[in-house]
């Protein structure tokens, strides 16, 4: 009896591998069947990679010449560069006989290496003989093209001062660093070191996403580091309507916002002024108009220009119709903000 119950088991499985076999052999026929050798799906087969860049930023859409910017990688590094030329890091004056300048760089929400890799290169042509650069991303996916990214630039730029160990890059919270971890803390505090010329807070286009809010890290940033803020951000219009107000307001919930992220001028800089920063010292730039309207031609472009190759731009058409609500109703003013601490400013 006990044979013949293995016997059965046996049979039962072998038949039960023959079954899944023959499945997936049907699934891989029609697979193949549909995709379409005639249509335009090869175009998967037709990029180059690496892929030149992998920014994600709202964008400046505009050029030193004043004139519009096309093309998005233009425009997100030029947001990068609007946020440094506001912070005065690159400043002639500030570099005259000075002992070598070093820069230490705390990078929220820093991207896929672009962003790191370019602002390296502007503290090198600003003067600056040592850069130390951490960046935090909530994604690990992230982390890795950047540290990719980073390995190929070093290992591909000549006469390239830059090391890769100037540069760590982690995947933490940065809205909580009460949750970091010791190596994440261990190489933040570094920055905070005595031989750096100046240590600052960066975040380009990402601190309206942070929960519960900006000021643990804003506090962090000042008590801890002693570190000057430059930042890109979102500001509610103070004459923005109730209805307006409200709209926005939901719009960030369902982004995954909190709910007060948008915040008015004179509440930010109290904000600001809370987790240490001085008054006076505060300056906010508003560049909405070369910001929004730009962003929204942009994408429109990209959808025609993908759309000959059959790819559609997904779900970043709901953000291309939100963005020209932002523009045309502006309910929501973008910015470049910086802000020193009290030690500092004077
Ligand atoms: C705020 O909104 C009002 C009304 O929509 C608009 O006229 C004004 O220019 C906006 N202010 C800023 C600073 O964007």
């Amino acid at each position: 009896m006990v044979s013949f119950q293995g016997e059965d088991f046996a049979v039962g499985f072998v038949g039960g591998i023959a079954f899944t076999l023959i499945l997936a052999g049907i699934a891989s026929v029609t697979v193949l069947r549909m995709t379409d050798r005639y249509g335009l799906g090869h175009w998967k087969l037709n990029i180059g990679t690496p892929l030149k860049s992998m920014w994600m930023n709202v964008g400046y859409w505009k050029n030193e010449q004043g004139e519009p910017v096309q093309d998005f990688e233009e425009a997100c590094l030029g947001l990068l560069k609007e946020v440094v030329k506001a912070s005065g890091i690159l400043d002639k004056d500030a570099t005259k006989d000075t002992p070598p300048r070093s820069l230490a760089i705390l990078d929220l929400g820093f991207g896929c290496g672009d962003q790191t890799w370019e602002l390296a290169r502007l503290a090198q042509q600003g003067g600056y003989l040592d850069f130390q650069y951490v960046g935090l991303t909530l994604n690990e996916a992230q982390v890795q093209s950047a540290q990719r990214r980073i390995y190929r630039e070093v290992a591909g730029a000549d006469a390239c001062e830059l090391k890769t160990d100037s540069f760590k890059m982690f995947c933490a919270n940065a809205a909580k660093p009460e949750t970091w971890s010791p190596q994440v803390t261990e190489a933040v505090e570094s920055l905070a070191d005595e031989k750096f010329t100046g240590t600052w807070l960066l975040a380009l286009d990402c601190l309206y996403h942070f929960s519960p809010s900006r000021k643990p890290v804003f506090k962090y940033a000042a008590n801890k580091l002693d570190a000057q803020v430059m930042v890109f951000d979102l500001l509610l219009n103070e004459t923005a309507s109730m209805r307006d107000t409200l709209i926005v307001r939901a719009v960030g919930v369902m982004m995954g916002c909190p709910v007060r992220t948008f915040l008015t001028e004179t509440a930010y800089k109290d904000q600001l002024v809370e987790c240490g920063y001085d008054r006076r010292s505060i300056k906010i730039h508003d560049i909405t108009g070369d910001v929004f309207s730009g962003l929204v031609k942009f994408l429109d472009r990209q959808d025609k220009a993908l759309g000959e190759y059959g790819i559609s731009l997904g779900g970043f058409k709901l953000a291309q119709r939100l963005f020209d609500w932002f523009a045309r109703s502006k309910v929501v003013r973008a910015v470049t903000v910086v802000a020193h601490t009290k030690g500092k400013s004077s």
